[in-house]
Parts: structure tokens; C-alpha cells; sequence
């Protein structure tokens, strides 16, 4: 079965962006996220990709790059993405594309719409409170089970990878 991800990087008041920018610096988180999503479908919203592009010029290499656009989105000429109209013909696309793991990377409009739908979320806990405009919807601790925790609380900011996986509730699981 194959799983679908979010991978996000949150800040204690649930900050995750600021003008479209990740707001903090943090080298082994960016490892982190090229190591996870490579050779991934990746569904991103379009102003996340447009963030992409900023930094990069060029979609996240060695993954499938899924943009999601209700406005009609056209990327520039010599980038070829598949761009798609609602979350959820994103993800029905990705998951037909890989049997391993799909991961929706952002931003606040697409966490917040996918949320609901996602089995695992690759946290990176930023332990400060950040200002930003950009948010992650709150999380119901008691949906999730934290199954790995790496500390990193020497460094400037402090965080720590989590890993969530959703709780199987008995009545969804049939018993
Ligand atoms: N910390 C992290 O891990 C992380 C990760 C990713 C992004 N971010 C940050 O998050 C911020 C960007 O988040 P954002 O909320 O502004 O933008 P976003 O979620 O990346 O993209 C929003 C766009 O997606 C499209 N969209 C949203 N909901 C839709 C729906 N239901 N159906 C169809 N299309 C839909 C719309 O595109 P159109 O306007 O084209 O219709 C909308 O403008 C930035 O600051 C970025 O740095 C942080």
C-alpha cells in the first residue's frame, strides 16, 4: 500500500512560513527533506512551487513535482509540471505513480486540506515561536502516535525530527 506523507517543518506556534520563505535556517533539516522525498512524487501548492522555483529555478530535482492550482496555473515555458485543480486529483494522480510513499509538501493551504487524508507526518519541530504568515492547521495529538524522535535541542534553533503515524481507530479498522 503505498503511503501518503506530510512532511513539514513547524515552529512551537505552529509557524511554518514568511513571504513565501521557510523563516529559520536549518542545513540538516533540508538534508532531512531531500533524503525522505527523493525519487518521490511530491504535491505541492502553487505558491510553494513558485517558492521552489524561486530558490532553485527549477522544480525539486529527482522527484515528480505536482503542483496544485484552482486559479489555472501555467508554469514558465521550459518547466514541465503536471498541475491539477483540486488536493485531491494531486493526490489521486501520485499515488497511481509510485508504490512506495507520496509526500504533500505544503504549504498552509495544502496541509491544511490534506491533513485529514495523510497516514504519516515527517515533523521537524522547531522549538521556538516564530513570526511568520504562514501556519499548520492544529494537530489532534490523540489521531497521532509519535513512533520516532531525534533531539537536536544544542543547535540555534533547537528541533527535533518526529515521526507521526495516524492511530488506527477500531471502528475504521472493522473490529
Ligand atoms: N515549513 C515548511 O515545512 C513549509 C513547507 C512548504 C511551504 N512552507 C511555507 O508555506 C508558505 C506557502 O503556503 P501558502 O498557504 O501561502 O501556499 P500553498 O499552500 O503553497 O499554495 C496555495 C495555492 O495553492 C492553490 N490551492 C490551495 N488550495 C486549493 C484547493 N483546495 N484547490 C485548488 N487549488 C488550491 C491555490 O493556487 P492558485 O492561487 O494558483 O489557485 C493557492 O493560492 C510559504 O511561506 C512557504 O515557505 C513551509
Amino acid at each position: 500500500m503505498v503511503t501518503l506523507s506530510l512532511i513539514v517543518a513547524m515552529a512551537e506556534n505552529n509557524c511554518i512560513g514568511m513571504d513565501n520563505k521557510m523563516p529559520w535556517h536549518i542545513s540538516e533539516d533540508l538534508k532531512r527533506f531531500k533524503a525522505l522525498t527523493m525519487g518521490h512524487p511530491v504535491i505541492m501548492g502553487r505558491n510553494t512551487f513558485e517558492s521552489v522555483l524561486g530558490y532553485l529555478n527549477k522544480p525539486l530535482p529527482g522527484r515528480e513535482n505536482i503542483v496544485i492550482s484552482r486559479s489555472g496555473y501555467t508554469p514558465p515555458e521550459n518547466i514541465n509540471v503536471p498541475v491539477f485543480a483540486s488536493p485531491e486529483e494531486a493526490i489521486d494522480y501520485a499515488l497511481r505513480r509510485t508504490n512506495k510513499e507520496v509526500f504533500i509538501i505544503g504549504g498552509a493551504q495544502i496541509y491544511k486540506k490534506t491533513l485529514d487524508k495523510a497516514d504519516t507526518i515527517h515533523l521537524t519541530q522547531v522549538h521556538k515561536a516564530v513570526d511568520g504568515d504562514a501556519f499548520f492547521p492544529d494537530l489532534n495529538i490523540d489521531e497521532w502516535t509519535e513512533t520516532t524522535r531525534e533531539d537536536h535541542l544544542d543547535h540555534d534553533p533547537p528541533y527535533s525530527f518526529i515521526t507521526l503515524k495516524k492511530r488506527v481507530i477500531p471502528a475504521k479498522a472493522g473490529i
